[in-house]
Protein backbone atom coordinates (compact mmCIF):
# COMPACT_ATOMS: atom_id res chain seq x y z
CA UNK A 1 0.00 0.00 0.00
CA UNK A 2 3.11 2.17 0.82
CA UNK A 3 3.68 1.66 -3.51
CA UNK A 4 0.75 3.11 -3.85
CA UNK A 5 1.55 5.93 -1.47
CA UNK A 6 4.24 6.73 -3.33
CA UNK A 7 2.70 7.45 -7.04
CA UNK A 8 3.15 11.19 -7.23
CA UNK A 9 -0.48 11.08 -8.25
CA UNK A 10 -1.40 10.15 -4.80
CA UNK A 11 1.82 11.19 -3.20
CA UNK A 12 -0.60 13.77 -1.14
CA UNK A 13 -2.90 11.69 -0.34
CA UNK A 14 -3.58 9.26 2.77
CA UNK A 15 -6.41 6.79 0.89
CA UNK A 16 -6.05 4.50 4.01
CA UNK A 17 -8.30 6.78 5.49
CA UNK A 18 -11.86 8.48 4.88
CA UNK A 19 -14.11 10.59 6.30
CA UNK A 20 -17.91 10.91 5.91
CA UNK A 21 -19.42 14.15 7.36
CA UNK A 22 -23.17 15.12 8.07
CA UNK A 23 -24.48 18.06 7.38
CA UNK A 24 -26.80 19.60 9.54
CA UNK A 25 -26.19 19.56 13.05
CA UNK A 26 -22.08 19.62 12.08
CA UNK A 27 -20.98 21.56 8.99
CA UNK A 28 -24.30 23.88 9.36
CA UNK A 29 -27.26 24.45 11.28
CA UNK A 30 -29.61 25.27 8.60
CA UNK A 31 -28.58 29.03 7.29
CA UNK A 32 -25.89 29.05 10.56
CA UNK A 33 -22.31 28.13 8.88
CA UNK A 34 -20.64 26.26 11.81
CA UNK A 35 -16.64 28.01 11.90
CA UNK A 36 -15.40 24.18 12.94
CA UNK A 37 -16.63 23.43 9.98
CA UNK A 38 -14.70 25.28 7.75
CA UNK A 39 -11.50 24.66 9.29
CA UNK A 40 -12.23 20.61 9.62
CA UNK A 41 -12.36 20.63 5.85
CA UNK A 42 -9.48 23.00 5.48
CA UNK A 43 -7.66 20.44 7.94
CA UNK A 44 -9.00 17.24 5.24
CA UNK A 45 -7.78 19.06 2.80
CA UNK A 46 -3.91 18.98 3.50
CA UNK A 47 -3.64 21.85 6.24
CA UNK A 48 -2.71 19.10 8.74
CA UNK A 49 1.04 18.34 10.30
CA UNK A 50 1.28 15.31 7.90
CA UNK A 51 0.40 17.70 5.00
CA UNK A 52 -1.86 14.25 3.62
CA UNK A 53 -5.21 15.18 2.04
CA UNK A 54 -7.67 12.45 3.66
CA UNK A 55 -10.41 11.74 0.73
CA UNK A 56 -14.19 12.93 2.50
CA UNK A 57 -18.22 13.07 1.46
CA UNK A 58 -20.80 14.65 2.63
CA UNK A 59 -23.60 12.14 3.80
CA UNK A 60 -26.70 13.54 4.46
CA UNK A 61 -30.18 12.83 5.29
CA UNK A 62 -31.27 16.73 3.89
CA UNK A 63 -32.30 16.26 0.01
CA UNK A 64 -34.85 18.54 -2.15
CA UNK A 65 -32.33 19.83 -3.92
CA UNK A 66 -29.58 18.11 -6.89
CA UNK A 67 -26.06 16.64 -5.85
CA UNK A 68 -24.57 19.50 -7.59
CA UNK A 69 -26.74 22.11 -5.88
CA UNK A 70 -26.02 21.22 -2.59
CA UNK A 71 -22.34 20.75 -3.69
CA UNK A 72 -21.92 24.80 -4.47
CA UNK A 73 -23.96 25.33 -1.62
CA UNK A 74 -22.04 24.11 0.82
CA UNK A 75 -18.43 24.92 -1.07
CA UNK A 76 -19.65 28.51 -1.18
CA UNK A 77 -20.49 28.28 2.62
CA UNK A 78 -17.30 26.48 3.89
CA UNK A 79 -14.82 27.74 1.40
CA UNK A 80 -13.32 24.34 0.21
CA UNK A 81 -14.50 23.03 -3.35
CA UNK A 82 -16.86 20.06 -2.70
CA UNK A 83 -18.13 18.36 -5.98
CA UNK A 84 -21.06 16.23 -6.53
CA UNK A 85 -19.58 13.81 -6.69
CA UNK A 86 -18.69 14.25 -3.27
CA UNK A 87 -22.47 14.62 -2.21
CA UNK A 88 -24.57 11.23 -0.81
CA UNK A 89 -28.57 12.91 -0.17
CA UNK A 90 -31.38 10.98 1.38
CA UNK A 91 -32.50 10.24 -2.07
CA UNK A 92 -29.33 9.81 -3.55
CA UNK A 93 -29.48 6.05 -3.97
CA UNK A 94 -32.80 6.40 -4.96
CA UNK A 95 -31.46 6.31 -8.62
CA UNK A 96 -31.44 2.29 -8.30
CA UNK A 97 -35.38 2.26 -8.58
CA UNK A 98 -35.10 3.45 -12.19
CA UNK A 99 -34.09 0.20 -13.74
CA UNK A 100 -37.66 -0.71 -12.08
CA UNK A 101 -40.03 2.62 -12.08
CA UNK A 102 -38.05 4.55 -14.51
CA UNK A 103 -40.46 4.51 -17.43
CA UNK A 104 -43.88 4.26 -14.96
CA UNK A 105 -46.27 6.53 -13.35
CA UNK A 106 -44.34 7.65 -10.36
CA UNK A 107 -45.50 9.87 -7.26
CA UNK A 108 -42.68 12.23 -6.14
CA UNK A 109 -43.40 13.98 -2.54
CA UNK A 110 -41.16 16.28 -0.25
CA UNK A 111 -39.80 19.90 -1.09
CA UNK A 112 -40.32 22.96 -2.55
CA UNK A 113 -42.54 23.68 -5.82
CA UNK A 114 -41.75 20.61 -8.19
CA UNK A 115 -38.18 20.52 -7.82
CA UNK A 116 -38.26 16.87 -6.73
CA UNK A 117 -39.89 15.80 -9.86
CA UNK A 118 -37.13 17.45 -11.66
CA UNK A 119 -34.67 15.69 -9.86
CA UNK A 120 -36.29 12.81 -10.03
CA UNK A 121 -36.35 13.34 -14.03
CA UNK A 122 -32.82 14.15 -13.85
CA UNK A 123 -32.15 10.57 -12.35
CA UNK A 124 -33.78 8.93 -14.69
CA UNK A 125 -37.57 8.31 -13.82
CA UNK A 126 -39.79 9.82 -17.22
CA UNK A 127 -43.17 9.69 -15.69
CA UNK A 128 -43.04 11.78 -12.82
CA UNK A 129 -46.43 13.36 -11.39
CA UNK A 130 -46.61 15.17 -7.51
CA UNK A 131 -48.95 16.17 -5.07
CA UNK A 132 -48.98 19.71 -6.38
CA UNK A 133 -50.55 18.52 -9.95
CA UNK A 134 -52.94 16.31 -8.39
CA UNK A 135 -53.98 19.05 -6.11
CA UNK A 136 -53.92 21.93 -9.19
CA UNK A 137 -55.93 19.22 -11.74
CA UNK A 138 -58.65 18.89 -8.78
CA UNK A 139 -58.59 21.33 -6.32
CA UNK A 140 -61.23 19.92 -4.06
CA UNK A 141 -59.13 16.64 -2.93
CA UNK A 142 -57.15 18.85 -0.86
CA UNK A 143 -59.63 22.00 0.00
CA UNK A 144 -56.85 23.65 2.45
CA UNK A 145 -54.89 24.82 0.18
CA UNK A 146 -53.07 28.34 1.29
CA UNK A 147 -53.44 31.43 -1.21
CA UNK A 148 -52.90 30.43 -4.37
CA UNK A 149 -49.64 32.59 -4.40
CA UNK A 150 -48.18 30.54 -2.22
CA UNK A 151 -44.64 29.81 -3.90
CA UNK A 152 -44.93 25.91 -3.83
CA UNK A 153 -48.53 25.74 -5.69
CA UNK A 154 -47.64 24.32 -9.93
CA UNK A 155 -49.10 25.79 -12.51
CA UNK A 156 -52.30 23.73 -13.12
CA UNK A 157 -51.41 20.46 -15.49
CA UNK A 158 -53.44 19.05 -18.45
CA UNK A 159 -52.99 15.53 -17.40
CA UNK A 160 -56.09 13.62 -16.72
CA UNK A 161 -54.98 11.61 -13.61
CA UNK A 162 -57.97 9.60 -13.71
CA UNK A 163 -56.71 7.20 -16.10
CA UNK A 164 -52.98 7.50 -15.06
CA UNK A 165 -52.79 4.88 -11.81
CA UNK A 166 -49.36 5.22 -9.97
CA UNK A 167 -47.06 2.45 -9.23
CA UNK A 168 -45.13 3.90 -6.52
CA UNK A 169 -44.62 6.57 -4.34
CA UNK A 170 -41.60 8.19 -3.48
CA UNK A 171 -40.99 10.20 -0.45
CA UNK A 172 -37.67 12.10 -1.91
CA UNK A 173 -38.16 15.13 0.70
CA UNK A 174 -39.56 16.50 3.79
CA UNK A 175 -42.86 18.00 3.44
CA UNK A 176 -43.55 21.60 2.65
CA UNK A 177 -47.73 20.48 3.61
CA UNK A 178 -47.97 17.78 5.39
CA UNK A 179 -51.78 17.74 5.57
CA UNK A 180 -51.88 17.73 1.68
CA UNK A 181 -49.14 15.15 1.21
CA UNK A 182 -51.03 13.09 4.00
CA UNK A 183 -54.17 13.35 2.13
CA UNK A 184 -52.62 12.49 -1.12
CA UNK A 185 -50.24 9.65 -0.38
CA UNK A 186 -52.78 7.94 1.25
CA UNK A 187 -55.76 8.05 -1.27
CA UNK A 188 -52.78 6.56 -3.88
CA UNK A 189 -51.57 3.98 -1.27
CA UNK A 190 -55.31 2.92 -1.04
CA UNK A 191 -57.11 3.34 -4.55
CA UNK A 192 -56.24 2.36 -8.52
CA UNK A 193 -55.92 6.08 -8.85
CA UNK A 194 -55.98 8.46 -6.33
CA UNK A 195 -57.86 11.13 -8.36
CA UNK A 196 -60.33 8.82 -10.21
CA UNK A 197 -62.38 9.27 -6.98
CA UNK A 198 -62.92 5.28 -7.54
CA UNK A 199 -63.75 3.02 -4.09
CA UNK A 200 -60.65 2.67 -1.84
CA UNK A 201 -59.67 -0.62 -1.43
CA UNK A 202 -58.17 -2.36 1.60
CA UNK A 203 -54.86 -3.24 0.62
CA UNK A 204 -51.84 -0.98 -0.37
CA UNK A 205 -52.28 -0.64 -4.05
CA UNK A 206 -48.77 0.73 -5.02
CA UNK A 207 -44.72 0.31 -2.93
CA UNK A 208 -44.10 3.24 -0.70
CA UNK A 209 -40.38 4.55 -0.90
CA UNK A 210 -39.30 6.96 2.09
CA UNK A 211 -35.40 8.48 2.08
CA UNK A 212 -35.48 9.85 5.52
CA UNK A 213 -36.45 8.71 8.98
CA UNK A 214 -35.24 11.32 10.61
CA UNK A 215 -37.62 11.99 13.58
CA UNK A 216 -35.34 15.26 14.25
CA UNK A 217 -32.82 17.14 12.80
CA UNK A 218 -30.69 20.06 13.78
CA UNK A 219 -30.90 23.63 12.11
CA UNK A 220 -30.41 27.17 13.77
CA UNK A 221 -33.48 26.88 16.12
CA UNK A 222 -32.26 26.66 19.63
CA UNK A 223 -33.99 22.76 20.02
CA UNK A 224 -34.17 19.86 17.49
CA UNK A 225 -36.93 20.27 14.77
CA UNK A 226 -39.06 17.44 13.20
CA UNK A 227 -37.64 15.78 10.44
CA UNK A 228 -39.14 13.63 7.43
CA UNK A 229 -39.87 10.54 10.07
CA UNK A 230 -42.50 13.22 11.74
CA UNK A 231 -44.01 12.69 8.34
CA UNK A 232 -43.84 8.70 8.30
CA UNK A 233 -44.98 8.56 12.16
CA UNK A 234 -48.62 10.70 10.81
CA UNK A 235 -48.91 8.70 7.79
CA UNK A 236 -48.88 5.46 9.92
CA UNK A 237 -50.73 6.72 12.51
CA UNK A 238 -53.68 8.21 9.32
CA UNK A 239 -53.55 4.51 7.51
CA UNK A 240 -54.01 2.57 11.29
CA UNK A 241 -56.70 4.80 12.06
CA UNK A 242 -58.81 4.74 8.63
CA UNK A 243 -58.36 0.81 8.64
CA UNK A 244 -59.38 0.46 12.41
CA UNK A 245 -61.56 -2.53 12.59
CA UNK A 246 -61.01 -3.99 9.57
CA UNK A 247 -58.41 -6.88 7.45
CA UNK A 248 -56.43 -4.39 6.65
CA UNK A 249 -52.74 -4.84 6.75
CA UNK A 250 -49.91 -2.31 8.13
CA UNK A 251 -49.10 0.25 5.75
CA UNK A 252 -45.43 -1.40 4.40
CA UNK A 253 -42.78 0.85 2.54
CA UNK A 254 -38.94 0.93 2.09
CA UNK A 255 -36.34 2.84 3.94
CA UNK A 256 -33.22 4.53 2.60
CA UNK A 257 -31.37 7.41 4.33
CA UNK A 258 -29.17 6.83 7.33
CA UNK A 259 -28.94 4.11 9.35
CA UNK A 260 -29.71 1.88 6.07
CA UNK A 261 -26.86 0.22 5.38
CA UNK A 262 -27.75 1.48 1.87
CA UNK A 263 -26.55 5.02 2.17
CA UNK A 264 -23.39 3.59 3.50
CA UNK A 265 -22.89 1.20 0.61
CA UNK A 266 -23.94 4.37 -1.68
CA UNK A 267 -21.15 6.40 -0.01
CA UNK A 268 -18.70 3.63 -0.19
CA UNK A 269 -18.56 3.68 -4.07
CA UNK A 270 -18.15 7.44 -3.99
CA UNK A 271 -15.18 7.23 -2.08
CA UNK A 272 -13.75 3.84 -4.19
CA UNK A 273 -13.86 6.54 -7.45
CA UNK A 274 -12.24 9.17 -5.48
CA UNK A 275 -9.61 6.88 -4.32
CA UNK A 276 -9.31 5.64 -8.04
CA UNK A 277 -9.38 9.17 -9.70
CA UNK A 278 -6.51 10.24 -7.07
CA UNK A 279 -4.90 7.57 -5.92
CA UNK A 280 -4.75 5.78 -9.84
CA UNK A 281 -5.88 2.86 -7.26
CA UNK A 282 -6.80 -0.73 -9.28
CA UNK A 283 -6.62 -2.90 -6.36
CA UNK A 284 -10.20 -1.78 -4.43
CA UNK A 285 -10.23 -5.19 -2.28
CA UNK A 286 -6.67 -4.15 -0.52
CA UNK A 287 -8.18 -0.70 -0.41
CA UNK A 288 -11.22 -1.99 0.93
CA UNK A 289 -9.48 -4.04 3.57
CA UNK A 290 -7.23 -1.40 4.76
CA UNK A 291 -9.23 2.04 4.71
CA UNK A 292 -11.19 2.98 7.53
CA UNK A 293 -14.44 4.97 7.34
CA UNK A 294 -14.98 7.45 9.94
CA UNK A 295 -18.53 8.64 10.23
CA UNK A 296 -19.09 12.81 11.78
CA UNK A 297 -22.54 13.30 13.00
CA UNK A 298 -24.85 14.76 15.64
CA UNK A 299 -27.65 12.20 15.39
CA UNK A 300 -27.08 9.03 16.88
CA UNK A 301 -30.14 7.34 16.18
CA UNK A 302 -29.40 8.37 12.36
CA UNK A 303 -25.39 9.16 11.67
CA UNK A 304 -23.94 6.73 14.79
CA UNK A 305 -26.40 4.11 14.65
CA UNK A 306 -25.61 3.59 10.62
CA UNK A 307 -21.98 3.82 10.92
CA UNK A 308 -21.55 1.42 13.87
CA UNK A 309 -23.98 -1.01 11.37
CA UNK A 310 -21.46 -0.09 8.33
CA UNK A 311 -18.49 -0.61 10.84
CA UNK A 312 -17.00 2.45 10.06
CA UNK A 313 -15.69 4.50 13.03
CA UNK A 314 -18.59 6.88 14.56
CA UNK A 315 -17.24 10.10 15.92
CA UNK A 316 -20.50 12.10 18.09
CA UNK A 317 -20.55 15.89 17.77
CA UNK A 318 -22.43 18.37 20.59
CA UNK A 319 -23.55 20.62 18.25
CA UNK A 320 -26.48 19.10 17.28
CA UNK A 321 -29.00 17.11 18.19
CA UNK A 322 -27.79 15.30 20.50
CA UNK A 323 -27.02 17.61 23.59
CA UNK A 324 -24.84 15.29 26.21
CA UNK A 325 -23.00 16.41 29.06
CA UNK A 326 -19.27 16.44 28.26
CA UNK A 327 -17.75 13.36 28.66
CA UNK A 328 -21.22 11.36 27.89
CA UNK A 329 -22.08 8.98 25.13
CA UNK A 330 -25.10 8.28 23.57
CA UNK A 331 -26.44 5.02 25.73
CA UNK A 332 -28.41 3.56 22.73
CA UNK A 333 -26.09 4.19 20.04
CA UNK A 334 -22.53 4.53 21.84
CA UNK A 335 -20.45 6.39 19.15
CA UNK A 336 -16.47 5.24 19.25
CA UNK A 337 -15.53 9.16 20.17
CA UNK A 338 -17.66 12.35 21.41
CA UNK A 339 -16.31 15.20 20.70
CA UNK A 340 -17.28 18.84 21.14
CA UNK A 341 -17.59 19.75 17.33
CA UNK A 342 -16.33 19.15 14.02
CA UNK A 343 -12.87 20.54 14.17
CA UNK A 344 -12.08 18.40 17.25
CA UNK A 345 -13.52 15.24 15.23
CA UNK A 346 -10.91 15.54 12.37
CA UNK A 347 -7.75 16.56 14.27
CA UNK A 348 -8.76 12.98 16.67
CA UNK A 349 -8.95 11.70 13.60
CA UNK A 350 -5.72 12.85 11.76
CA UNK A 351 -3.75 12.08 15.24
CA UNK A 352 -5.83 8.50 15.16
CA UNK A 353 -4.56 7.71 12.05
CA UNK A 354 -1.33 9.26 11.95
O1 LIG B 1 -33.79 17.06 6.44
C1 LIG B 1 -32.46 16.91 6.87
C2 LIG B 1 -32.41 16.26 8.21
O2 LIG B 1 -33.32 15.22 8.33
C3 LIG B 1 -31.05 15.74 8.62
O3 LIG B 1 -30.01 16.19 7.85
O4 LIG B 1 -27.57 16.49 7.36
O5 LIG B 1 -28.31 16.00 9.72
O6 LIG B 1 -28.45 14.19 7.97
P1 LIG B 1 -28.50 15.69 8.25
MG1 LIG C 1 -27.27 15.95 11.34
Amino acid sequence: FRRLLQTPASADWQLQTAVAFDIDGVLVKGKQTLEAGRRALSILSGNNKHGKRIPFVLLTNGGGVSEAAKAADISSRLGVEIHASQIVLAHSPMQSLVHRYGSQHVLVVGGIKNRCAEIARSYGFTNVSTPNDLVAWKPSLWPFMRAPASDHLSQPVGRDFSEHPFAAVLVFHDSFDFGRDLQVVTDVLRSQDAAAGRPFVRRQTAPLFMSNEDLVFSNEYPLPRFGQGAYHVCLRAMWQALHAGTDAPQLEYSLFGKPHPVQYRYAEGLLDRIAGSVGGMTDFERLRRCRRIYAVGDNPAADIKGANAAGWTSVLVRTGVFAGPPGSNDAVNPAAAVVDHVEDAVNWIVETEA
